[in-house]
């Protein structure tokens, strides 16, 4: 039984190793990169750091508009579909490769297997909404993380083929925890952490601005790993970096450098979705900068809060302390495994 999966974007190497490790003796596997991340330190380093294997199509996509890439992508996986013939195509989560291996999948009449289905944030503006309510709509497997994501079907009428199995991003965790894999603490001084890439909070400089200003104003020092497309527009924009003395920006972590960061750090301010799952598995204090999260649950719990238009109100937010973290949020970290077997008895 063969079974192409279609990764592209950082998020997406993450959620791979669980599912790859989860596959071995019981599915044959056959990988396509697309190509959208392509530096080293939002791609490869992923597959050396976590050993993965490499994968057996890597498309040179790049960066483009958002028709463009998308079709790009369409156009190469089709032909490696086409030569592959799988029982199946697993899709993770939200980016336009996600939407890119669904489609093509969809017209050549393939078994769809999404991973992290159901998730809403219910702005349309976001590229990612658009990408998950298509992809959900045309796969025939669902795998859902939480019960509220599960809803969310239901409520557009996809009933057939959802399972809740938990995040599969909590696996990752759990093996991290299991294996010891945090390392030391960066540095001595007590810090917030930060990353932000999100096009309504970096594409506009005079909102770009607002928001370094902000974080340079923080009562601890702030590390901000800087994202590709942050990196470029502050360049475009001519915001020097050196004029934000309470800011240190370093390059974008590797995966177990990232979760070393977010550890030792007194909070995470992030505009990323896995992020604020990772902050509330690590008992860290999270602040999303955006007007909703698809990520619910961790704000109902008291764990992430969310600002957008004052961002003065991070220094109480990101400050206070809560005393009951719930432990099974998103699963019990056995994702995989769970939706191995559910393809499995499907193809
Ligand atoms: C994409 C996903 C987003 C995910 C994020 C994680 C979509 C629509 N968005 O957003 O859901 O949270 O990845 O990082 O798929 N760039 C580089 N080098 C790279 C990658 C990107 O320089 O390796 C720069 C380019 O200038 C590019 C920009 O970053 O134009 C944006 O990259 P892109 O993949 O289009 O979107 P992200 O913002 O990374």
């Amino acid at each position: 039984m063969k079974i192409i999966t279609i990764i592209g974007a950082r998020p997406q190497f993450i959620k791979h190793f669980p599912f790859e490790k989860a596959c071995e003796g019981r599915l044959e596997l056959k990988t396509i990169h697309t190509g959208q991340h392509y530096d080293a330190n939002m791609s490869e380093i992923f597959f050396d750091q976590l050993g993965m294997k490499k994968p057996d199509y890597t498309l040179s996509t790049g960066s483009g508009n958002h028709g463009e890439q998308t079709a790009s992508m369409m156009v190469e996986i089709e032909k490696i579909v086409l030569l592959e013939q799988p029982n199946g195509i697993v899709v993770y989560g939200d980016t336009n490769s996600t939407l890119a291996g669904a489609l093509v999948a969809s017209k050549l009449h393939i078994p769809i297997f999404h991973i992290e289905a159901g998730l809403r944030s219910f702005n349309k503006k976001m590229p990612e909404e658009v990408n998950r309510i298509l992809t959900d709509h045309i796969s025939d497997l669902l795998f859902t993380p939480s019960e509220a994501a599960k809803l969310n079907l239901t409520n557009e009428g996809i009933t057939k083929g959802v399972y809740v199995i938990g995040d599969i991003m909590k696996d990752l965790i759990k093996y991290v925890k299991e294996k010891d894999l945090i390392g030391v603490r960066p540095i001595q001084e007590s810090y917030y952490y930060v990353t932000l890439h999100r096009p309504y909070n970096t594409d506009d400089r005079e909102r770009l601005k607002y928001i370094l200003e902000n974080l340079n104003d923080l009562s601890s020092k702030v590390i901000m790993a800087l994202h590709p497309r942050t990196k470029n527009l502050m360049e475009k924009y001519s915001i020097d970096l050196n004029q934000f003395s309470n800011i240190s920006f370093i390059e974008p972590q590797s995966y177990f450098h990232n979760l070393t960061y977010l550890t030792f750090s007194d909070g995470l301010i992030t505009d990323s979705g896995g992020m604020q799952k990772e902050a509330y598995w690590l008992n860290k204090n999270c602040i999303t900068i955006r007007t909703e999260t698809e990520w619910i649950e961790t704000v109902t719990l008291g764990g992430n809060v969310l600002v957008f238009d004052d961002l003065t109100l991070i220094q109480n937010a990101i400050d206070k302390s809560i005393e009951n973290w719930d432990s099974n949020l998103y699963g019990d970290g056995n994702a995989a495994t769970q939706i191995v077997n559910k393809i499995v008895g499907y193809v």
